[in-house]
């Protein structure tokens, strides 16, 4: 006997990428920073005291809101601190849209957003992106003739890291019925000399709500931090209703308000990515890979198959000689790899590696 409802018995779960414990495998799957946290986290972690964790944590956690606020030129009132941006997702879904309520999304796009449709028994819109991974130009409308509740779109995008401008943002806020969460999971590898910077439209648009991580930027995936950037009327009800109690505890408050704290730090890592993003695009592309131009810290690759074979049979190889990077098998995606800018030292390995597959595949 099944006590799960229909939708849940129905669905299948979110597949993370592959994360093995042990130090030798080259990490470059899951987007992570290759880059330690800031000195200033491992200060504070190595002088934890463990009496703190008797009291519970402030709720809302109002210093590290402050603390974003002012990183961000905007009011306490437009942030939410939650557990990674999943967090965020999942509050979004459950207190904006009602079980049968669509919610919309371009395709290809992260893999977890349908499945929180799924768990709200939500139908879920995916508008295909054009053939230069840009939103065809009648996105609003499509999202809007369906009736969609709530839209989510990746700037820069994931997997291919391609950035709309504030412009297409702005257009987009406007003429979508729904809310729009614009997921800026990637948004600090952006070159600085693009100046984006579409945070100030939470103050024209109460549809509008940016998603933030520490996950990527500050390196700390394993921390399990997030926030959301909105229009006071979108934030109040998750933060004041239906919000976990103490969704975030207390040391990670902790360590969240220390890495946000040291921004030129964290500065100093987006540039070493951005550098290596650009070195491992040319030595990808010398070796027949094709690269989507990319605003975050993964490229989207794909192998000239007479060169260099399939894409799943890269995937494979690769990992035989202990490099992870992403296959999606999706009819969009199953010619491509999307592989995470690693650290110089990993890219020369995952490089070195490639040129064997030449040598065995031209000899
Ligand atoms: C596009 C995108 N959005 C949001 C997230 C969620 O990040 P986290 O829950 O680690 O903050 C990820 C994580 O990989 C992502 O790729």
């Amino acid at each position: 006997m099944s006590y799960e409802r229909k939708n849940i018995a129905a669905m299948q779960g979110y597949q993370s990428g592959e994360q093995p414990e042990d130090s030798l495998t080259i990490k470059l799957n899951t987007n992570e920073n290759p880059y330690p946290p800031s000195p200033m986290v491992d200060e504070l972690v190595n002088n934890l005291n463990s009496d703190n964790l008797r009291r519970y944590p402030p709720p809302t956690a109002d210093k590290f809101r402050s603390l974003a606020a002012k990183i961000h030129e905007v009011q306490v009132n437009n942030i939410i601190a939650t557990r990674g941006g999943d967090e965020l997702l999942r509050l979004l879904i459950t207190t904006y849209v009602e079980p049968g309520e669509t919610i919309a999304m371009s395709e290809p796009s992260y893999s977890l957003y349908p499945v929180l449709a799924q768990i709200q028994n939500c139908p879920i819109l995916k508008i295909p992106l054009q053939d230069d991974w840009t939103l065809p130009t009648d996105f609003a409308d499509k999202v809007n003739n369906h009736g969609a509740k709530l839209t989510f779109i990746v700037n820069p995008h994931a997997p291919t890291g391609r950035l709309l401008d504030e412009l297409s943002i702005t257009k987009l806020a406007e003429q979508l019925d729904s809310i729009l969460l614009v997921d800026e999971a990637y948004v600090d590898f952006i070159d600085p000399k693009i100046k984006y910077d579409c945070l100030k439209l939470v103050e024209k648009f109460d549809n509008l709500i940016f998603l933030r991580t520490l996950s990527k930027g500050y390196s700390l995936a394993g921390l399990r931090f997030g926030y959301g950037i909105a229009h006071p009327t979108l934030i109040s009800p998750m933060l004041d209703k239906t919000r976990d109690s103490y969704n975030l505890d207390f040391f990670s408050q902790k360590i969240a308000e220390a890495a946000l704290r040291d921004q030129s730090y964290a500065q100093q890592t987006w540039q070493k990515v951005r550098d290596e993003r650009k070195n491992l695009a040319q030595a990808l592309e010398a070796l027949g890979y094709y690269c989507a131009p990319s605003q975050a810290n993964f490229l989207l690759v794909t192998p000239d198959k007479n060169l260099n074979g399939s894409a799943e049979m890269l995937y494979e190889y690769l990992k035989q000689n202990n490099i992870l990077v992403r296959f999606f098998n999706t009819p969009l995606l199953k010619d491509k790899l999307r592989i995470t800018v690693g650290s110089p030292n990993e890219n020369r390995q995952l490089i070195d590696v490639l040129k064997k597959v030449l040598r065995k595949s031209s000899s």
